[in-house]
C-alpha cells in the first residue's frame, strides 16, 4: 500500500466572482521515502494541493471530492480535532510559500522551534529546546545558536530553520513549497542537498512544490506536470526528462536555458486559463500547437504512455491505453 494515496481530489475557491477550479481531479500516488515534484506555472493549483493535504485550504476555499488517503485512511473523513492530534504537522507538515518572512523577529529560534514541540507534543520547555537544538544540527546549523535570533541568519539559513520546524514532529511526509525561490543560485542548491540528505537518511518522503523543472531533476523520483488545476503528466523522473509525452511538459524543457545549449529558448505562447471558467476540453488547448477537434470538445483521459507514466492528451489515443487515472 502506498503511503499516500490521492484519488480524484477538487479543491474549489467559492469566490463572489466565481468558483475558482484551482485542483480539479487530481490523482498521485507516494511511497515512503520518495520524493515527487510537483511543478507548473503560477496559479496551476500547486500550493492548493499542498494546502489540499494539509487540510488547510484557506476560504473560501474548500475540498469538495476526493479521497487523501494515508496508510489506506482517508484524512478527508477524519474530524478537525483528529486531523490537528495526529496528522497535521504530525504525519504531514509543510515548509510554506515564502515561509522565510514567517519567522518571528523578536523571538530566539530556538524557542520558535520549542513552541512548535510544545503545541503538539507533552514535553517540557527543557526537553522541547533540547530537540530543537537537534533539529538544527540536523538540517545543519550549529546546534549552539539556539538562542539566536532570525535576522542573524542569512536566507538560506533561515530556510534550513523552517525546515527543522516542519521536522519537529517527525513527520512522514514534508511538502516543500518553492523552498529555494527567493536564494541565490549556490544556496538553492544546498538547500537541494538537505533534502536529499533528509529523504537518504531518515526516509522521508518529499513533495517538492516548484515552477523550475531543472530544480526538481536533481532529487525527485517522480514528477508531476500541473496545468490548470490538473496533473496533465506524471512519472518516473528520468522518463519525463528523456521522454516528455505532454505537449505542455514538452512546451516548459523547450523554455529552460541549459547549459552550453545554442537552441534558442522558446516560450509557450498564451496565458494560463482563468480557473473560473477553464476552456472546455482540453485546458491546454488554447496554446498547444497539436491541437485537434476533439480537444476543444472533450477532456483527455491519462494514457498509459511507459511504466508508471501517464500522460492526459489525445495525441496518445492511437498508441497508448487509456487509464482510469494515473
Ligand atoms: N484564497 C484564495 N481565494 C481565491 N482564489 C484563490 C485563493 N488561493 C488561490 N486561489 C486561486 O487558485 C488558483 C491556484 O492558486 P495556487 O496558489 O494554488 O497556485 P500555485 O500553482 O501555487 O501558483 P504560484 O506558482 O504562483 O505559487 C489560482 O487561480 C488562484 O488565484
Ligand atoms: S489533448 Fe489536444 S490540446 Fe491537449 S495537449 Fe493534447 S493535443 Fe494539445
Ligand atoms: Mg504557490
Amino acid at each position: 500500500m502506498a503511503l499516500l494515496k490521492v484519488e480524484g481530489l477538487k479543491t474549489y475557491f467559492y469566490t463572489l466572482r466565481g468558483v475558482v477550479k484551482a485542483v480539479d481531479n487530481v490523482s498521485f500516488e507516494l511511497e515512503k521515502g520518495e520524493a515527487l515534484g510537483i511543478v507548473g506555472e503560477s496559479g496551476s493549483g500547486k500550493s492548493t494541493l499542498g494546502f489540499s493535504l494539509l487540510r488547510l485550504v484557506p476560504p473560501p476555499g474548500r475540498i469538495v471530492e476526493g479521497k487523501i488517503e494515508l496508510d489506506g485512511q482517508n484524512i478527508l473523513e477524519l474530524d478537525e480535532e483528529t486531523v490537528r492530534k495526529e496528522i497535521r504537522w504530525k504525519r504531514i507538515s509543510m515548509v510554506f510559500q515564502s515561509a522565510l518572512n514567517a519567522l518571528n523577529p523578536v523571538k530566539r529560534i530556538g524557542d520558535q522551534i520549542a513552541d512548535a514541540i510544545l503545541a503538539h507534543e507533552d514535553v517540557s520547555k527543557k526537553e522541547a529546546l533540547e530537540r530543537a537544538a537537534e533539529l538544527l544540527k540536523m538540517v545543519g546549523i550549529d546546534p549552539g545558536r539556539v538562542n539566536n535570533y532570525p535576522h542573524e541568519f542569512s536566507g538560506g539559513m533561515k530556510q534550513r530553520v523552517v525546515i527543522a520546524m516542519a521536522l519537529a514532529l517527525n513527520p512522514d511526509i514534508v511538502i516543500a513549497d518553492e523552498p529555494t525561490t527567493a536564494l541565490d543560485v549556490v544556496v538553492q542548491a544546498q538547500i537541494l542537498n538537505l533534502l536529499k540528505r533528509l529523504k537518504r537518511e531518515y526516509n522521508l518522503s518529499i513533495i517538492l512544490i516548484t515552477h523550475d523543472l531543472s530544480l526538481v531533476a536533481e532529487i525527485a523520483d517522480k514528477v508531476a506536470i500541473m496545468y490548470g488545476g490538473k496533473i496533465a503528466e506524471i512519472g518516473p523522473s528520468d522518463e519525463i526528462y528523456k521522454a516528455p509525452a505532454h505537449p505542455y511538459t514538452q512546451g516548459l524543457f523547450a523554455s529552460i536555458p541549459r547549459i552550453g545549449g545554442k537552441k534558442e529558448l522558446k516560450w509557450i505562447p498564451g496565458v494560463p486559463p482563468d480557473l473560473r471558467s477553464p476552456p472546455p476540453g482540453c485546458r491546454f488547448h488554447p496554446r498547444c500547437p497539436y491541437v485537434m477537434d476533439v480537444c476543444k470538445r472533450d477532456d483527455p483521459p491519462y494514457f498509459n504512455v511507459g511504466e508508471n507514466h501517464y500522460s492526459a492528451c489525445w495525441l496518445h489515443r492511437e498508441k497508448a491505453p487509456e487509464s482510469a487515472g494515473s
